[in-house]
């Protein structure tokens, strides 16, 4: 049998264990077929949303931003705002649609979202974020979570982030992820600022080692599940992994059940959650939907392994076509088997289709 699929882990109390490996946010990536596809990749590393404003919820009525597969637990809904009233709204609609977590962008540096006081730039406004915290924590039963940089534009970050982590620890909130770089608002696009700002991991283990009651995890230019683990072996509660767990999603989340949360299973595989995406495929495709909307999430799927590049050239030529559907995916697939396997995959046994 296809190693894939397992059951899903289920509710908020699974949140926090999850959250020792957790993918980040990512607007335009981490829709829900992102999130579906991953899913199959490992059953208990923590889910993010792309983030959806409070705006655009509450007095947007956007409420079907907030869709989901059940099978996609555990998965923590990602905010923007900074409006507490506002935000304790919009928290409300995401813990009853069955979000395990509401998670607060305190992150973000593009334009759009400056302009809205909402993301990065509130790592000048402890004291707001903290209030927007503890109006969220009132209004649900889930936990809520802060997504920061560690610092914006002029400011030490070694002074700045523990401020911070104070003022907003004390609103409530003990659960942290720390994307390990600033944010510097003037100048930079938000791709810059995802790259540009040096990494400064040491801050982090130091905020772990001021902070040892709260579940900090590090985010940032982590690139391999090994990098991952010794993160945790050093110390930190959890890792979030952003671009890599898009382009590479085999490399960092096939072993992290057994590697990262010590589950004793086999491995998942590329090829299993092919084989487990198709009737989600077919059903997507049965309401109306379109295959390139799934399939652009696949194109990393095979990365790094004999036929990759073939794989990925078939799906982005073909899925956009009308009447592209399912088989278009196992053409895709047979030119990976055709390219040759490694004998051992993600560390497990093969299961092709
Ligand atoms: C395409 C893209 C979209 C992103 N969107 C969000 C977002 O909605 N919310 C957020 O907090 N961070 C967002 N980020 C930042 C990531 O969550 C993460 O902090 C950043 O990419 C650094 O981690 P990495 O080096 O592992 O990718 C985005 C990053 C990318 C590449």
């Amino acid at each position: 049998m296809a190693q894939h699929a397992r059951a899903p882990e289920r509710g908020a109390r699974n949140v926090e264990q999850a959250a020792r490996l957790s993918v980040a946010p990512m607007m335009d990536w981490t829709d829900r077929h992102c999130r579906y596809l991953h899913r199959q990749l490992s059953r208990r590393a923590l889910l993010y949303t792309e983030m959806v404003t409070a705006p655009a919820l509450v007095r947007g009525g956007a409420v079907h931003l907030l869709e989901f597969d059940v099978s996609e637990h555990p998965v923590a809904l990602q905010l923007g705002g900074s409006d507490p009233v506002e935000l304790a709204q919009a928290a409300r609609l995401g813990a009853g649609a069955g979000y395990g977590e509401i998670n607060l962008n305190v992150g973000c540096p593009s334009d759009r979202v400056q302009s809205g006081t909402f993301g990065a730039v509130l790592m000048k406004s402890p004291d707001l974020v903290a209030e927007c915290c503890a109006a969220m924590i009132a209004a649900v039963d889930v936990p809520v979570t802060v997504k920061c940089r560690i610092g914006v534009d002029d400011q030490v970050p070694g002074d700045v982030l523990p401020d911070f982590i104070t003022r907003v620890a004390a609103a409530g909130v003990d659960r942290f992820a720390i994307h390990a770089r600033m944010a510097w608002l003037d100048g930079l696009s938000p791709k810059e600022n995802r790259d540009v700002p040096p990494l400064d991991y040491p801050l982090v283990h130091r905020m772990k080692a001021e902070f040892p009651a709260l579940h900090l995890s590090v985010n940032g230019g982590i690139g391999s599940l090994d990098q991952a683990r010794a993160f945790l072996d050093a110390g930190l509660d959890g890792v979030m992994v952003g671009r890599a767990a898009y382009h590479q999603p085999a490399d960092i989340l096939c072993a992290a059940d057994r590697l990262v949360f010590g589950a004793a299973q086999a491995d998942s595989t590329a090829e299993g959650a092919v084989e487990a995406m198709l009737p989600y495929i077919e059903a997507h495709l049965a309401a109306g939907g379109r295959l390139n909307q799934i399939t652009r999430h696949m194109l990393g799927l095979f990365a790094g392994r004999p036929g990759a590049r073939a794989w990925r050239r078939t799906l982005s030529e073909g899925a956009h076509r009308a009447g592209a559907g399912p088989e278009l995916i196992e053409a895709a697939l047979a030119e990976v088997m055709a390219a040759g396997v490694p004998e051992s995959v993600c560390g497990a046994v093969r299961n092709p289709l």
